[in-house]
């Protein structure tokens, strides 16, 4: 974190912020600012449904049992640590020509030390079941039940508590190839019957520490290797050359041994063993008795294994936890089944919109790969899923008498399979693909006339999805539609209309979100359980000095750009004044006889006040703010300052897009003193690359410590500064179309490969990442060592 907190920032009723200019090469053309439906109730049901893939698909039993296995000689290391004695391998390894590499497994994977992250690795593949094996020699270093090493026990023990509370099912074995050294020594191993009891004495002491909790055991791993590799042709430990006997005898001591022990367990152990530790641990394992047997319950004298529950981080255990994507960014099928045009595929088909030329035609495919979709949602986990309906795919003509039913059939099935899965649905109304026919008729959301057009797609979707969605953003990213929209043209429609254009647009916008904000509350949400509001997009703008005046164009340039949307819908119903009187002076200087800032009206500042049932906000980065001097009309020179990035922050494969995770705290703490603590849902958040070549694209850490660097400060700022966070989602399950920049940008956590008709999508690293926050609700404690990235703060 930066040494100064948010506090020490000097707002004085003056706002800060700009940030989003620079956003998309904005600062390319401005060169000032170069400084700087009530349809069927039944419709699912006559609807294609997704292909069962559950327990009875494959026709396995659904109890089925799927696992990962290890052994203790091969990964645990720590071959001399805390009281472990020699066994045979740690002999073998260690005689030179033994092993291939000359290697041994005096550390291997040093999983003494590091169960945690390895349990980590099981929690993530969601394993039912782990076999691993204990060391004989670890827990009774010289093979004899007088030896009870105690540490080997909370060893064992920490293990298998923390299998059981991630309901893993421990499956031991007793023995995996490393019999103590000295029993070798001694009786010559397994040629020797005598060893048979001290198998037995050992088996006991792991059923009586371990049995209550552990219940599926093996005996022996495969005993034709220990007798085969091992007493016959000597090429495991103990090395023993006996051709033509030594095998047999061993493998006939094995199997009396199997047998002894077998009986033992379900003679002796395998009844009800909850009383078992108080009553046996204490006469047959003295040393046991004093360390860690006294308690009643052995695992609270352990060292337990730190939480990652839902309380660890300090974050609410229903914290959501979700991924974004919107219609044209992945769906593709851009006139198929009567879906009609849009603003953006008009935009996108114009030589020179699209850095790359390409366009949303086919983007992801998700359209006809939902499906597959789903599974990628399902295996990370996520809670809620944030997508936007195409307006011209249920619309095709934009006005209600238009309607779809394949598109209907197509969102339905993809909100029932995010409902059956436990994966909540958070609809955008609005993301950008303006019904064509809307635009040429109106001039899009310049003209007031079309807000009671988007209240009759409003209405349609709630008539039509209502009864199963209850999360509802009208519009994602006003600013952008507004100014890169219609006062850049650097999106579409592309209309250039620059001092006016951002600002009317503006305008229809928030009152057609208010407009439909209402109607939900007062016809569509009867039982009081959904909640809409309305998705703002702002970077936090930084005073680049100390002195007050960066601080003012800072605050200035932060309600331009974030209190321009927020101030009316979460203050006052109206613009913030320094934009009143920012914009209001500048066009009486230019002889206007009105501010080039519309007006409302005290009716409608009533109808826009309090417009909200959240905060949805998408941050991705800051600015560095500082006044600057500006002339001409426009929404930037409006703003007067100008803009820039510290050469030290990690860069993107967005030129607006630097790394600086301390902006997401600081914006967060913002929105809560300027707007009265809102519940905020992070809709966005997440980070670019140009990656074209393996294993760049999937080895993303850049990504992973983005993500791990903005979260840890949403936490702080939730834990620490009281925020009231309730959400985040993560900017983007999958790379997809990235508007003017094509699919140079990709955002993803999956890849897709846009030069396959099929459209594969491949996991990155990030996105096992993203599932164990989501798994810890919070930052992991333990990640795999290819997470431990450069930290972000
Ligand atoms: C938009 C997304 C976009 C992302 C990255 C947001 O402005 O809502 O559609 O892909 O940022 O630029």
């Amino acid at each position: 974190m930066a040494s100064r907190s948010i506090g020490d920032n000097v707002f004085k009723g003056m706002s800060l912020c700009l940030t989003e200019y620079s956003k998309r090469n904005t600062m390319d053309v401005i060169p000032s600012l170069l400084l700087s439906v009530a349809l069927c109730s039944t419709l699912t049901v006559c609807l294609p449904q997704p292909r069962g893939e559950g327990p009875s698909a494959s026709g396995l039993p659904s109890d089925f049992l799927w696992g990962v296995a290890t052994a203790a000689y091969q990964i645990e290391g720590a071959w001399k640590e805390d009281g472990k004695g020699p066994s045979i391998w740690d002999e073998y390894s260690h005689q030179p020509g033994n092993i291939d590499d000359g290697s041994n497994g005096d550390v291997a994977c040093d999983s003494y030390h590091k169960w945690q992250e390895d349990m980590e690795i099981l929690k993530l593949m969601r394993v039912k079941h782990y076999r691993f094996s204990l060391s004989w020699p670890r827990l009774l270093p010289d093979g004899t039940k007088g030896s009870l090493n105690t540490k080997a026990v909370a060893y064992y023990m920490n293990i298998i508590k923390a299998l059981k509370d991630n309901g893993i099912i421990p499956l031991i074995t007793l023995y995996h190839w490393d019999l103590p050294k000295t029993l070798q020594d001694k009786y010559g191993g397994w040629l020797n019957e005598s060893i048979i009891p001290l198998f037995k004495d050992y088996a006991e002491v792991c059923f009586k520490t371990f049995g209550d909790q552990v219940k599926h055991w093996l005996t022996f791993n495969e005993p034709w290797c220990v007798s085969v590799l091992g007493y016959e042709v000597g090429q495991m430990a103990p090395g023993i050359k006996l051709a033509g006997t030594g095998a047999y005898r061993a493998a006939h001591t094995i199997l009396k041994a199997h047998a002894e022990v077998y009986h033992m367990y379900h003679e002796k152990y395998n009844t009800d063993k909850s009383e078992y530790i108080k009553r046996n641990t204490m006469d047959v394992i003295p040393s046991l008795l004093l360390s860690v047997a006294l308690c009643s319950t052995l695992t609270v004298c352990l060292p337990q294994p730190r939480g990652e529950g839902p309380s660890a981080s300090g974050l609410p255990s229903d914290f959501l936890w979700g991924v974004a994507t919107a219609a044209y960014q992945i769906e593709g099928a851009w006139k198929e089944d009567g879906k009609g045009p849009s603003i953006w595929d008009e935009y996108s088909h114009k030589p020179g919109n699209i850095d790359d030329g390409s366009n949303g035609d086919v983007a992801c495919d998700s359209y006809h790969k939902w499906q597959e979709d789903m599974e990628i949602l399902k295996l990370m986990r996520v809670k809620h899923y944030r997508f936007s309906l195409s307006w011209p795919r249920l619309l095709p003509d934009g006005t209600k008498g238009s309607l779809n039913t394949k598109a209907v059939a197509y969102y339905m099935n993809i909100i029932k399979a995010l409902k059956d899965n436990g994966i909540i649905p958070l609809i955008t109304l609005y993301h950008w693909d303006l019904p064509k026919t809307l635009q040429d008729k109106y001039g899009g959301w310049l003209n007031e006339s079309i807000i009671p057009l988007f209240k009759d797609y409003a209405e349609v979707c709630f008539k039509t999805f209502g009864d199963q969605v209850k999360h509802w953003l009208t519009f994602n990213e006003p600013w952008c539609v507004s100014v890169l929209g219609y006062e850049v043209g650097q999106m579409a429609p592309g209309i250039k209309l620059a001092g006016t254009g951002a600002y009317r647009a503006a305008h229809t916008i928030l009152k057609a979100h208010a407009e439909v904000y209402h109607m939900y509350h007062e016809k569509y949400n009867t039982d009081k359980s959904g909640k809409i509001s309305i998705t703002l997009n702002s970077d936090w703008s930084e005073p680049k000095t100390k002195t007050a005046e960066d601080a003012e164009a800072a605050e200035r340039s932060q309600q331009f750009s974030l209190g321009w949307f927020a101030h009316p819908v979460y203050a006052n119903g109206d613009y913030p004044d320094v934009m009143k009187w920012t914009v209001g002076n500048r066009s009486k200087a230019e002889n206007l006889n009105q501010s080039r800032l519309p007006e409302f009206t005290d009716d409608e500042k009533a109808r826009i006040k309090g417009t909200f049932d959240f905060f949805g906000l998408n941050t991705y980065s800051t600015n560095l703010i500082t006044g600057a001097k500006t002339t001409g009309a426009g929404y930037f020179q409006d703003i007067g300052v100008a803009s820039s990035k510290d050469p030290k922050w990690k860069t993107s494969g967005s030129s607006w897009l630097t790394v600086v995770p301390w902006g997401m705290r600081r914006i967060l703490n913002w929105i809560k003193q300027q707007y009265s603590n809102p519940p905020v849902i992070i809709t966005e958040n997440g980070i670019s690359d140009r990656n074209t070549t393996i294993p760049g694209i999937y080895r993303d850490y850049w990504r992973i410590g983005y993500y791990r660097g903005y979260i840890s400060n949403m936490i702080d700022a939730v834990v620490k500064d009281k925020c009231n966070v309730i959400g985040y989602t993560a900017w983007s399950v999958m790379d997809n179309f990235e508007w003017s920049r094509g699919y140079s940008e990709k955002f993803g956590m999956y890849h897709v490969n846009f030069s396959d008709p099929q459209r594969p999508r491949t996991p990155k690293e990030s996105s096992v990442y993203y599932s164990m926050i989501i798994k810890a609700n919070g930052i992991p404690k333990y990640t795999p060592r290819s997470f431990h990235v450069v930290d972000e703060n």
